[in-house]
């Protein structure tokens, strides 16, 4: 599977979003990871379906990956699909019918994904790896960019790299949080495809230098 860079537009400057999720795909990233968050599920409150849709409506066609980092999860899924979202991922904890959640994502054609937070483990992610299209291992506690990466989430990501190589089921390996030019290597080395980094891109001045530094990292 080819690796995957996906900034999160959590530290982008909101009073340009439109530009500055134009300018980090033309320097080379490859999929938009929309980070939602509503002060319950996490005590931080960023953006909604309204903004994926003026995303979409800006010229965004690339892939929005979204990360559900809240709850209730049910009422949101379907604004997000007609927003235009392509994967939604959610936690678990956050939702009291996984299957039914994930079958109102699937149903409407959009990909799913599973979030784990760091202190859980993968048990649930291997149980639903026939009925997803991607994990996505919380290197931070969700709520906030800009934080460091917590190292023992690695052994965490070589566990779910060989148990996704031995379902020969097609699943992207997503990793979030504290992931810069610096460590980038060593999540890729543990087995991760996609990385989402949201400080280590947008607080730079040069995305497309940044951007072909990470990708140097992961080749
Ligand atoms: C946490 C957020 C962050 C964000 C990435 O809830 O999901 O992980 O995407 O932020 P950085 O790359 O700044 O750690
Ligand atoms: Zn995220």
């Amino acid at each position: 599977m080819s690796k995957i860079i996906a900034p999160s537009i959590l530290s982008a400057d909101f009073s340009r979003l439109g530009e500055e999720v134009r300018a980090v795909l033309d320097a080379g990233a490859d999929w938009v990871h929309f980070d939602v968050m509503d002060n319950h599920y996490v005590p931080n409150l960023t953006i909604g379906p309204m903004v994926c849709k003026s995303l979409r409506n800006y010229g965004i066609d690339e892939f929005i990956d979204v990360h559900l980092m809240v709850k209730p999860v049910d009422p949101l899924i379907k604004m997000f699909i007609d927003s235009g979202a392509d994967l939604i991922s959610f936690h678990p904890e956050a939702t009291d019918d996984l299957d039914a959640t994930l079958k109102l994502i699937k149903d409407s054609g959009c990909k799913a994904g599973i979030a784990v937070n760091p202190e859980e483990d993968i048990s649930i992610a291997k149980k639903y790896i026939e009925d997803i299209d991607l994990v996505l291992l919380m290197s931070v506690n969700p709520g906030f960019g800009g934080q460091k990466f917590i190292e023992p989430v690695l052994e965490k990501i070589k566990m779910m790299r060989s148990f996704i190589d031995q379902s020969k089921n097609n699943v992207h390996l997503e990793v979030d949080g504290g992931i810069n030019v610096d460590n980038i290597n060593e999540v890729c080395v543990a087995g991760a495809d996609t990385f989402v980094l949201g400080s280590a891109i947008f607080n730079t001045d040069d995305y497309s230098d940044t951007i072909s530094a990470l990708r140097n990292n992961i080749a």
